[in-house]
């Protein structure tokens, strides 16, 4: 059987690009995905002006290939940036210990300094304490408020001027669907490839991968030999966000290329629009920590008070 070559290269093809119709080989494969990355930055500007960039990584196959990619092309092309990944322990039993785990080993191998924020011992609860909240149902919304709020605040604290994370084209389409469905239009026009701030306290954010599908990036992963979680979030379990993805993926195959039309025609059509036509929310200061809010307390303190008053309940 004739093995199929790289366009590139002409060498032994390892891995099919499907929605560019490209066959690459192993090393070929990594100087694409890398000038990709490269491209992404540029296109937006994204490293313009920045001196220190917080690389938020959970330890899964995304950010870890992010922080890969970043520490190879960040001295080479932006040689007065320094990076520095920050990770935050949920404290998620038989997880949050591997991911940990991951973290450390991947920036240890690559001389990336790391600052681990441990969610028990530094903040006093884990993620699971917050079923027994009102929220506690959707247990995955309010952990995406808890690492949103301690992203950004690490990231400042560290005095990093950009925080990046490593959302990917999957991550991205699967957000713009449910807003789409629901006809959030706030949403949708937040939904960028960089969130611009001038409050000192909100850090810019910066999405790299944004153009990579979560397969590139799990090959990417693997040709880097960065270990892979061997489980994912068990309390993402059966969740909304995993079954609309599981149909995004569908329609890919219905019709390669969909999710790039998507969020291409999101991102040059739609997205100018609603820029002109939503307002920019006006940030205050949370009067609980002096971080940026929508409101009076900041959804964050919201969440950590009312932990605390069934705590308080429970022990009565
Ligand atoms: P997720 O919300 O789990 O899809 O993650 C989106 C991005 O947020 C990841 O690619 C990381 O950049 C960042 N992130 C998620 N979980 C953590 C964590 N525990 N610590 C630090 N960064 C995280
Ligand atoms: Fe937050 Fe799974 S990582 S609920
Ligand atoms: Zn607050």
């Amino acid at each position: 059987m004739k093995m199929a070559s790289c366009r590139l290269c002409g060498g032994q093809a390892a891995y099919s690009i499907e929605h560019a119709k490209m066959m690459l080989c192993q090393d070929c494969f990594i100087k694409y995905y890398e000038k990709k990355i490269y491209n992404t930055i540029m296109k937006h500007g994204m490293l313009r002006g920045a001196r220190n960039v917080a690389v938020a990584v959970s330890g899964g196959k995304d950010s870890m290939a992010l922080l890969t990619a970043m520490s190879k092309l960040v001295p080479e092309k932006f040689p007065n940036i320094k990076l520095v990944a920050i990770h935050i322990n949920l404290g998620i039993e038989g997880y949050s210990e591997k991911c940990q785990e991951i973290v450390k080993r991947v920036c240890e191998g690559l001389g990336v300094e790391y600052v681990i924020h441990d969610l028990l011992s530094r903040e006093g609860y884990r993620i699971l304490d917050l079923k027994s909240t009102p929220l506690g149902r959707r247990i995955c919304g309010a952990c995406g408020t808890v690492k949103r709020y301690l992203m950004n605040r690490l990231a400042y604290e560290i005095g990093a001027d950009r925080l990046a994370t490593g959302h990917n084209l999957d991550d991205i389409v699967e957000l713009l669907f449910e807003f789409y469905l629901k006809g959030s239009v706030e949403d949708l026009v937040r939904v960028r490839p960089v969130s611009w701030s001038d409050n000192p306290k909100l850090v810019t954010k910066i999405k790299p991968l944004i153009e990579l599908t979560e397969r590139e990036n799990t090959y990417y992963a693997m040709a880097q030999g960065i270990p892979l979680l061997d489980a994912a979030c068990p309390l993402a379990e059966g969740s909304r966000m995993l079954r609309r993805k599981k149909l995004i993926g569908l329609i890919e195959r219905e019709i390669p290329g969909f999710k790039h039309m998507f969020y291409k025609s999101h991102v040059k059509r739609i997205l100018p629009r609603l820029e002109k036509t939503v307002p920019e929310p006006s940030i205050m200061e949370c009067e609980k920590c002096g971080m940026p809010s929508l409101s009076n307390t900041c959804s964050y303190c919201k969440l950590v008070s009312r932990l605390a008053a069934q705590s308080a309940e429970n022990s009565t």
